[in-house]
């Protein structure tokens, strides 16, 4: 059989795509394998979310295409299309967003060798997953917000959400094989809407829970103006439904907010964690932060951090802003410079991991229900478990408690990971 490797940059979504592109290939004449080295195919799924990202994807593309049969797939395939041939002319095939489940046509190609643009898209009930416990499934795609600095847009088309039914489906596959978690992708899932069967997210989240042998539900990503107080209750009162929210702010500046196209203000995001603390005490509340948007001044980057102080976020994924080609803000005029964005990127780490320690820190002898994932990997003989709020706890043990759930004390509680030891 023909191996194939396939090589994943960027988002959950990208992840989730590529166990996609590999359960097409599996249930075809292929072989995906593990060791890049064995493979005649390497699929390498891209990310256009900042430069750096397509920085590490070209010169990974630049060293495999030496000795392999290269696919480039993802957002810069579908992004840079025939610049991408162009630059590698021995490039096998490019497969865009809208075309993973033909990737076996892409590898099998004839002339044709662009497989972009918009098409229909399938998803196979059966993935090649590459985790045992949590399953990712993507539920919404593409995003209609056009935030100023983002790339999302164009190299993933306008939101659409996919069919209740078979989303339905692939839970109840992820069930069958000893499944325990789900986490639902999409930009915004928020919006999402089935309008066959008229079932919004909160619906969605209801008739997920009825499925058997699936004991926890995540989701991600949360827009802060979509989340109203009703979904906010219904995330709360659906008990398989984690009490976590990945809730980006972005800035805490409403002047940048507006220019972003956020569409919300400071104020409107500390509601939305008010009444998130109020619904689900001891729930997770984590966020995105983008310094080092065009004109954002030192004043508004205080109130960025403000607003982290005020919000006291469980964990953040810090960003500098990176111009993105095509997007509104890449064209605007007041575009800060290196050293300014990477002194604020730090300051913002800085905060966090201040905000966090104090949260780990007070875990410290409590008493926490873990789903284990797997064994850890940095200590040898831990295993690796997650609560229901997202927190990392490690306790002593072996596989056979992989996807099994424990009640743990927490006996430690310094850096980001804690440790536990289990109850009888
Ligand atoms: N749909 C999600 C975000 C998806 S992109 C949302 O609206 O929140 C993930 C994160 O990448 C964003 O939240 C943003 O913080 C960051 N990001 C997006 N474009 C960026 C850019 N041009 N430069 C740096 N970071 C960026
Ligand atoms: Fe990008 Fe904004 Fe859409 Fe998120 S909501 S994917 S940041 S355009
Ligand atoms: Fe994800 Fe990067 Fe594409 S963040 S959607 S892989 S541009």
């Amino acid at each position: 059989m023909t191996k194939v490797y396939i090589k994943t940059f960027g988002c959950q979504m990208n992840v989730y795509d590529s166990e996609r592109m590999a359960g097409v290939l599996g249930a075809s004449d292929f072989e995906v394998t593990d060791d890049e080295k064995e493979a005649e195919y390497v699929v390498i799924n891209t990310c256009s979310g900042r430069q750096h990202a397509e920085d590490r994807a070209l010169s990974y593309i630049g060293a495999a295409i030496k000795n392999k049969k290269v696919i480039v797939a993802g957002c810069m395939a579908e992004r840079m299309q025939d610049e991408l041939m162009a630059k590698f002319p021995r490039l096998h095939a490019v497969v865009g967003t809208f075309n993973f489940s033909n990737i076996t046509s892409a590898i099998n190609r004839g002339k044709k060798k662009i497989f972009a643009g918009v098409t229909e898209e399938k998803y196979p009930v059966k993935l090649r997953r590459n985790e045992k416990v949590r399953g990712y499934i993507t539920i919404m795609q593409g995003c209609d917000n056009y935030c100023a600095y983002c790339i999302v847009p164009y190299v993933r088309g306008r939101e659409r959400s996919r069919d209740v039914e078979g989303i339905l489906a692939e839970i109840s596959q992820l069930a069958t094989d000893g499944f325990k978690e789900v986490m639902f992708l999409g930009q915004n899932v928020n919006s999402f809407l089935d309008e066959k069967t008229n079932t919004n997210f909160s619906g969605l989240l209801r008739k997920s829970a009825e499925i058997p042998g699936i004991e926890r539900i995540r989701f991600m990503t949360s827009h802060p103006k979509d989340l109203s107080d009703e979904l906010i209750e219904s995330i709360s009162a659906t008990p398989k439904v984690c009490k976590h929210v990945h809730l980006p702010l972005q800035s805490g500046s409403d002047r940048i907010l507006k220019i972003m196209n956020r569409h919300y203000t400071a104020e409107w995001y500390l509601s939305r964690v008010r009444k998130i603390r109020e619904a689900m005490p001891g729930g997770a509340i984590t966020t995105d932060i983008l310094v080092g948007f065009p004109g954002e001044t030192d004043e508004d980057f205080q109130q960025t951090l403000e607003v982290m102080r005020k919000a006291g976020f469980d964990a953040s994924y810090i960003f500098q802003y990176s111009p993105r080609r095509g997007t509104k803000a890449a064209l605007m005029e007041s575009q800060l410079d290196e050293k300014t964005k990477l002194a604020r990127l730090n300051n913002v780490l800085e905060l966090q991991k201040k905000i966090s320690e104090d949260i780990t820190k007070s875990y410290l002898g409590r008493k926490v229900e873990i789903l284990v994932t797997g064994p850890n990997m940095v200590v040898k003989g831990m295993m690796e478990g997650i609560t229901d709020n997202s927190k990392k706890v490690i306790i002593p043990g072996d596989g056979s408690m992989t996807g099994k759930f424990f009640r743990v004390k927490v006996i430690r509680a310094q850096t980001a990971i804690m440790e536990g030891e289990i109850l009888k």
